[in-house]
This record gives C-alpha cells, sequence and structure tokens, in this order.
C-alpha cells in the first residue's frame, strides 16, 4: 500500500499526502510562480488540494502513480510533492513530475527528493526509463532533470494550451543503465 512508503534522506522525510496537507499544498500549487510552466493553472482554493490527498488515500496497489511530499525534517514543514505517474508497466516506464515551495528553491532539496524517488521507481517497480516533460523555457527544471543525468530527447511543438497561454514541451529520458551509473544513484549495480 502507498501508505507504507515513508522514505528518508538528509533533510527530507517523503511521505504519501494525508488529510491535513490540503492548505500547505495549496500554498505550493496556488503560487503563480511555481505554477508558470505547470499542466493546469494555479489553484483557487485548497479544494484541488484536498481532492489530490483523497485521491491518492483511495489509490490501491495497482494505481498507476506514486506521489510522494516532501516534508522539511527540520520544521516538519510539506514543501512540495514528487510524482512519478502514467507507469506503462509493459514497457517499465513512468513520467517524473515535481514541485517545491519557491522560499525553499535554490538548496538542491528537489535533487535530493528526485534522487531517492528514482532510486524506489529504478528498484521497487524495475523501471527501464523515466521520461519528463518540461516547458524548455522553465531553465530550473531543466537543470534539476540534467543533474540527475536525464538528456534531453527532442521538443514537441505546441503540446499544451494552459490558461489560453501555447507552451511547447521538451521531453527527456533516463534510463535504467544511466541511472546505475550516476554519482547521486543508491541504485544497486547489480540491477
Ligand atoms: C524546478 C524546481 C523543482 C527545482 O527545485 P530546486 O530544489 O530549487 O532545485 P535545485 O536547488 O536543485 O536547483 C536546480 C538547478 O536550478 C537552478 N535554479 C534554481 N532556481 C532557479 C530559478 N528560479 N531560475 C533559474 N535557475 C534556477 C539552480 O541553480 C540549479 O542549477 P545548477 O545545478 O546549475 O546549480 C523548482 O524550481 C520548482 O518547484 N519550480 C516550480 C515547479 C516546476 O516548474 N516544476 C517542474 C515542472 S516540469
Amino acid at each position: 500500500m502507498v501508505d507504507e512508503i515513508v522514505i528518508h534522506t538528509r533533510r527530507l522525510l517523503l511521505r504519501p499526502l494525508r488529510q491535513g496537507d490540503a492548505d500547505a499544498l495549496f500554498a505550493v500549487f496556488g503560487d503563480p510562480e511555481v505554477m508558470r510552466y505547470w499542466s493546469t493553472p494555479p489553484w483557487a482554493d485548497a479544494g484541488p488540494g484536498a481532492a489530490m490527498v483523497a485521491l491518492d488515500q483511495a489509490s490501491g496497489p495497482d494505481a498507476d502513480w506514486l506521489r510522494l511530499g516532501l516534508v522539511r525534517r527540520a520544521d516538519d514543514r510539506l514543501l512540495g510533492t514528487c510524482t512519478l505517474f502514467d507507469h506503462q508497466a509493459h514497457s517499465r516506464r513512468c513520467e517524473l513530475g515535481y514541485a517545491l515551495a519557491r522560499e525553499a528553491w535554490g538548496q538542491g532539496l528537489m535533487h535530493e527528493a528526485l534522487t531517492a524517488l528514482l532510486d524506489h521507481g529504478f528498484g521497487t517497480w524495475n523501471l527501464n526509463r523515466v521520461e519528463a516533460d518540461i516547458d524548455p523555457r522553465n531553465r530550473a527544471s531543466a537543470r534539476t532533470l540534467e543533474r540527475l543525468g536525464f538528456r534531453p530527447e527532442g521538443l514537441l511543438r505546441e503540446r499544451w494550451i494552459v490558461g489560453g497561454q501555447v507552451s511547447d514541451s521538451a521531453l527527456y529520458g533516463l534510463l535504467r543503465r544511466d541511472w546505475r551509473m550516476h554519482p547521486s544513484s543508491r541504485f544497486g549495480s547489480t540491477a
């Protein structure tokens, strides 16, 4: 069950979302700066957060996603989420998504979280490939992916229309063998 997944990193606790997280989620996903390149407009209230928590809590072992909250261990604050989603079991492939509260940007926290999530995905889920679809203007996201060893694989034109704004997708991919060789990986050499 998703509720059993708890991962400790140096500064973070990664855990499933819980009832009571909706306001903290709204603080992240209601911020227009955080949502500037997101696939939906900024949230107007905590309703979508409550729905997100309910959806995750209702998910069973066959769910095709794993979303974990990023909780800063120093003050127990929920600062964002990271998600493996659209799990294609036959192709052993998943997509990756992530968002962090603006006050916590630039400290390498998402790198820390995604390192642990990728170890989990390539390990427990036995993935062969993880991919990410980002707005090519989103430099922080591109740097986050590049630092993890993702490679740019192409540009899809005018793939999104969000709030009337048309944007392209830059696709990035990380293979199992790339991650095994990455200095941040704890993924076993026998995998
Ligand atoms: C993308 C995001 C998760 C990065 O998280 P983070 O913890 O701040 O990332 P890091 O501290 O590891 O920094 C990653 C890189 O981005 C750079 N960076 C951080 N904030 C930046 C900013 N606002 N503008 C440009 N570059 C930035 C860092 O310098 C670093 O680059 P480096 O490796 O060359 O030093 C965070 O900026 C965020 O949540 N953005 C809004 C949501 C979003 O865009 N999610 C991705 C959608 S696909």
